[in-house]
């Protein structure tokens, strides 16, 4: 079994709509939720989904004992990143690198970086007039979304649409997408440390 922690700054839609598809799964679990903000609604979703979550204040997360402490604890293998608004710190990264993914709600190398969060990506889009958005998943390393492309998705933006109506439809690729890519990469990482123990 590969136990999933999944870190949230907000509503957390994903982070449930991750939790549901693996449910049933006898490989892989997301048994953690993290979060910046005690006060995030991913809070309220986890308790319903009986996940146990957690907040670390900002210095936690750039100190990341604490933090590395609480993921040991429950035997995290993989961190996903579903609406995570901080830098990732050095420290996580060096336990988890090629473990800790991100999902950004545009068609990266657009429209990313520091700030680049929820709707105001979607506005961004809106308002160059840009006639398709999408999602990407990407590997999380020192630099906020430049972590190299594992998967992209897209989806048409039409004259008429809002930054609300950008929103929805790349929301819809998140919820398709998101958790079977989730689920083949957990699966090579597990499939490679059977290798490693078989050797
Ligand atoms: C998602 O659309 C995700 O791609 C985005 O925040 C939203 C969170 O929604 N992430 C970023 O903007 C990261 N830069 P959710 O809390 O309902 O899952």
């Amino acid at each position: 079994m590969i136990h999933i922690a999944i870190f949230a700054s907000g509503s957390g839609s994903n982070a449930e709509n991750i939790a549901d598809y693996f449910r049933e799964s006898d490989d892989i679990k997301v048994s953690l939720i993290i979060s910046n903000k005690r006060d995030a609604y991913v809070h309220v979703r986890a308790e319903k989904l009986s996940i146990p979550s957690y907040t670390f204040s900002k210095a936690e997360f750039e100190k990341g004992t604490p933090l590395l402490k609480v993921l040991r604890e429950y035997n995290i293998g993989f961190i996903v990143l579903a609406g995570f608004l901080l830098k990732v710190s050095q420290p996580l990264l060096n336990v988890y690198a090629g473990r800790i993914i991100n999902i950004h709600p545009a068609l990266l190398p657009k429209y990313g970086g520091k700030g680049m969060y929820g709707d105001t990506v979607h506005r961004a889009v809106v308002d160059a007039g840009e006639t398709e958005s999408g999602i990407t998943i990407h590997y999380v390393n020192e630099h906020y979304d430049e972590g190299s492309i594992i998967f992209q998705a897209t989806c048409e933006v039409q004259a008429v649409d809002t930054p609300g109506d950008v929103a929805r439809k790349v929301h819809a690729l998140e919820y398709a997408h998101f958790p079977r890519v989730i689920a083949s990469l957990v699966k090579k990482i597990a499939e490679g440390n059977q290798r490693f123990e078989n050797k």
